[in-house]
């Protein structure tokens, strides 16, 4: 399939096209370079430096390609930044995609793989975590994520438009091979925080809060490779282009490890010891996200198969070694 990538330039967006490319998929990327880094793309494929934001350019792009499925990662992620400016992120999250949808629907593009995320659950009111959990955003970047979503399930019933609205869990590891992997700046997510202490402890990362009600009283969170992701998005295409099926799904691998386990299973992968200090509590950090995976299981017989070990191990290879 021709299948255009949104943000194929960032960390997820750049694992996934690799795996398309192994399954034989022909990948177009569109990515404005704000966050991501052009040494992730392999430099065969076509790529476009275009902001979604740019709705003529966008447009006058978008027409150069036949184009049979978008999958569209690119985004704005950081919780706090979103915060502190809310416009930024309705304007790059909300009118992006608004563009990016709206572009599919006139060019009759009709298939399209949405990175959601299970900051739509805000506070759950259940764990595991299912996809009928009512959703309770609270923060700027879980609405755009929410907005988005409401446009797809509106589109959909107006136009001849599927989607699969993905809702990940933490995205973690990276490419097996080493060639790729997560570069976040500012880096806000935890398995890179510490493997970076790892590498220099001559000043502490913090662990907000450990008195919350789990067993060690830190947060728990569900680690799900990027190479996992991946694989539920080929699933994903391919279903929706089959069954003419619009889905929404969490990708979580259903198993849940606390700050400190991961402090743990680093220490023990990396041989390193890590400087750490416990701060307070961070506002709007839920005790426990864990996924309920078992529709994406039934809908798409998909499993996830690294574990936390294969999670680490492979992101400590390219910490301890990045290519750019
Ligand atoms: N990393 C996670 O754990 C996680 C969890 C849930 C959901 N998500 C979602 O997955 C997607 C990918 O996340 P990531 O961690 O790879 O982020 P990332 O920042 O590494 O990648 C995002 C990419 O999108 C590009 N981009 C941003 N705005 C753009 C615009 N207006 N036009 C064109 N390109 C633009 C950036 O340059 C970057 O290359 C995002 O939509 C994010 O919200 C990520």
């Amino acid at each position: 399939m021709n299948l255009l990538v949104t943000g194929g330039a960032g960390y997820i967006g750049s694992h996934f096209v690799r795996e398309a490319l192994k399954k034989g998929h022909n990948v177009v990327v569109f990515d404005n370079l704000s966050r991501g880094s052009k040494e992730s793309i392999p430099a065969e494929i076509e790529f476009r430096q275009v902001d979604l934001c740019n709705k003529e350019a966008l447009q006058n792009e978008i027409k150069q390609f036949d184009i049979d499925c978008v999958v569209h990662f690119a985004a704005f992620a950081y919780v706090g930044e979103s915060v502190e400016s809310p416009s930024l992120y309705y304007n790059n999250n909300v009118v992006g995609s608004l563009n990016l949808i709206t572009a599919c629907v006139e060019n009759k593009i009709d298939n399209f793989i949405f990175s959601s995320t299970c900051s739509l659950y805000g506070n759950p009111n259940k764990v595991p975590i299912t996809e009928s959990e009512s959703i309770k955003p609270i923060n700027p970047y879980a609405f755009t994520k929410y907005f988005i979503e409401q446009i797809l399930v509106d589109y959909s019933r107006a136009y001849n438009l599927k989607y699969a609205a993905l809702r990940y869990f933490n995205a973690a590891g990276a490419d097996p091979e080493g060639d790729i992997g997560e570069k976040h700046d500012p880096e806000t997510h935890l398995i890179p925080i510490v493997l970076k202490n790892a590498l220099d402890n001559s000043r502490p990362f913090f662990i907000f809060g450990d008195d919350y009600d789990t067993e060690d009283g830190t947060c728990i969170r569900d680690y799900i490779h990027i190479i996992d992701l991946a694989d539920a998005h080929l699933r994903a295409i391919d279903y929706i282009v089959d069954q003419k099926k619009s889905l929404i799904l969490n990708l979580g691998t259903g198993n849940g490890y606390s700050v400190l386990e991961i402090i743990r299973k680093v220490e023990e992968i990396t041989g390193r010891n890590l400087n750490y200090k416990i701060s307070g509590r961070r506002e709007g950090d839920p005790a426990i996200l864990v996924a309920d995976n078992k529709n994406a299981n039934k809908v798409l017989g998909w499993q996830p198969k690294f574990d936390l070990t294969a999670i680490i191990s492979s992101a400590w290879t390219w910490h301890k070694n990045p290519k750019f």
